[in-house]
C-alpha cells in the first residue's frame, strides 16, 4: 500500500526520535539535509532546551538555519574537522545500506560531513527502502563549464557500464538550472536500476567535470527506517 504524505510524516517523526536517542552529551554531529532530518533538528532542539549539550556541523543553509532557530550549538568543519555521528535521511536504501543521496541537492556537503565522520546513520521512511537502487534518479553534481560535454561523458560512461536512462540537468521551478550551494549543477540520472553501484561511482568518479555523485558506497554504518509496524534498526554488514 503506498504510503500517504501525512503518514509518511509520523514515520519520518518516529525514526527520528529514535535517532535521537543515540546523540550522547559531548558529541560532535553532523546534520543532514531534507525533510527527516528536519524532523531530527525539531527533536534535537527539545532535547537541548533539557540540557543536553553537543556541537554540530549542518550540511546545507536550510539545515544551518533551522538548526540555529531550534537552539542548537553550531561548529564548522574546519572548526571542527573530526566528527563521532552524522544523521541525515536518504532517497534509496539498499539492504546493505548503499544508498542513493541528494534529491534535495546537498550532496557534495553530506557526503563531506559522512566521510568525516565516525558513524553514518540514515534515518527514513519505509518507502525509501529497496532491493535495488535506481528507481529514484542518481543526482550527479557536476561543475557549470562544459556541463553538455559532462552529460554526454556521463552517458558514454555509464553505458559501458550497463546502466542506461534519461539524463537531465535539474531545473528549478521557473526553467533555471537548480544551483547547489557549491555553485553547481546536478545531472539527475534516471537509471531504473543500479545492479553495481561501486563501478558506477567508480567510472562517475574518473570523468573530469563531475564533483561528486549521490551513491554513499561503505559509509552508512546504521539505518532507522519507520514503518507500520514500528522502526527498524538495522546495520550494514561487516565487509572487512
Ligand atoms: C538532500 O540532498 C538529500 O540527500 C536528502 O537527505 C534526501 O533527499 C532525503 O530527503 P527527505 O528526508 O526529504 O526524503
Amino acid at each position: 500500500m503506498p504510503i500517504v504524505p501525512a503518514t509518511a510524516d509520523k514515520l519520518k517523526l518516529a525514526a527520528a526520535i529514535q535517532a535521537a536517542m543515540l546523540v550522547t552529551s559531548g558529541m560532535k554531529l553532523g546534520l543532514g539535509t531534507g525533510s527527516t532530518s528536519s524532523r531530527l533538528i525539531e527533536v534535537l532542539g527539545e532535547r537541548v532546551q533539557a540540557g543536553l549539550e553537543f556541537v554540530c556541523v549542518p550540511t546545507s543553509e536550510a539545515t544551518r538555519k533551522q538548526a540555529l532557530a531550534a537552539g542548537l550549538r553550531l561548529t564548522t568543519l574546519d572548526e571542527t574537522p573530526h566528527l563521532d555521528l552524522t544523521i541525515d535521511g536518504a532517497d534509496e536504501i539498499d539492504p546493505i545500506l548503499t544508498l542513493i543521496k541528494g534529491g534535495g541537492g546537498a550532496l557534495l556537503r553530506e557526503k563531506i560531513v559522512a566521510t568525516a565522520s565516525d558513524r553514518m546513520i540514515v534515518i527514513a521512511d519505509v518507502s525509501k527502502k529497496v532491493q535495488m537502487l535506481g528507481k529514484f534518479p542518481l543526482p550527479v553534481e557536476v561543475v557549470p563549464f562544459g556541463v553538455t560535454s559532462t552529460r554526454n561523458m556521463v552517458a558514454a560512461m555509464v553505458r559501458e557500464i550497463g546502466c542506461e536512462g534519461t539524463i537531465r540537468t535539474r531545473l528549478m521551478k521557473d526553467g533555471k538550472p537548480f544551483v547547489t550551494e557549491n555553485g553547481n549543477l546536478i545531472l539527475d540520472c534516471s537509471f531504473g536500476r543500479i545492479a553495481e553501484p561501486f563501478e558506477l561511482a567508480a567510472a562517475l568518479r574518473i570523468i573530469p567535470g563531475v564533483v561528486e555523485h549521490g551513491l554513499f558506497i561503505g559509509l552508512c554504518d546504521q539505518a532507522l527506517i519507520a514503518g507500520p509496524g514500528g522502526v527498524e534498526d538495522i546495520h550494514a554488514p561487516d565487509l572487512g
